[in-house]
């Protein structure tokens, strides 16, 4: 008992202490914003960012538009086929990786490790990884079309927002990453999900 007590209290002022798995986004902003004419009109790539790294607010916003919840039934800002709402979408910073809960507009960490590199070859402070539950998906072309409805959102809200994204095709083509298969495994996705696209975000370094 002399040896098990110590231990004992040690994991009990860990979970005490330890930083909850989930934490609250601000609320998002669901009004303001570019004109969407203006914003469709400054759409565009952006490769490089500044190092400042994107505040709560903004990131919430961000993955609020790209697929968050807009309706009391549920249903999301991009369409799905058949509405099976099956991609998923996750964020990587310095910070960790985390999973973003669309219905409860929160974030998930899933590691403390960062895993930027394996998402993109810029240099920016947030990447968002989109991946597909082909469990849920109406068919894998349908999955690889309903991605790209949320891709848009990502850049029209960077647009409207003064950020700059890049989508990216070729994350699994990244030196060591096995095809993605290594950042598909460092979020703990089951083999029915696959990723399909990742986007770099941050403020556009000065032109
Ligand atoms: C599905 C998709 C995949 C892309 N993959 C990459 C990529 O791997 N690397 C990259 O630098 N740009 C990538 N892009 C960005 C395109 O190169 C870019 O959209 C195109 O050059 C047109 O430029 P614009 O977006 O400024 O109009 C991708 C765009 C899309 C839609």
């Amino acid at each position: 008992m002399k040896k098990v007590l110590p231990s004992l209290l040690a994991a009990a002022s860990f979970s005490l202490f330890a930083a909850p798995a989930e934490q609250a986004l601000p609320a998002p902003a669901r009004t303001g914003g570019m004109p969407l004419q203006q914003a469709l009109n400054v759409r565009k790539t952006v490769r490089s960012y500044k190092a400042d790294a994107l505040n709560p607010q903004q990131i919430g916003d961000l993955l609020w538009s790209a697929n968050g919840v807009n309706r009391g039934n549920g249903k999301r800002t991009a369409p799905s086929a058949v509405n099976r709402q099956e991609v998923k979408l996750y964020y990587l910073t310095a910070q960790g990786a985390f999973f973003y809960d669309p219905q409860d507009h929160q974030a998930v960490k899933i590691s403390d490790e960062d895993l930027r590199k394996w998402a993109g070859v810029f240099d920016a402070p947030l990447y968002v990884v989109l991946s597909a539950d082909l469990k849920k998906a109406a068919s894998h072309h349908y999955a690889v079309m309903d991605t790209g409805y949320v891709s848009q959102n990502i850049y029209l809200h960077c647009a409207s927002a003064g950020l700059g994204t890049c989508a990216i095709g070729s994350f699994g083509r990244i030196k060591g990453s096995q095809k993605g298969k290594l950042l598909h495994d460092k979020l703990k996705m089951p083999e029915t999900e696959e990723i399909l696209l990742t986007h770099s975000v941050g403020i556009p370094a000065e032109e």
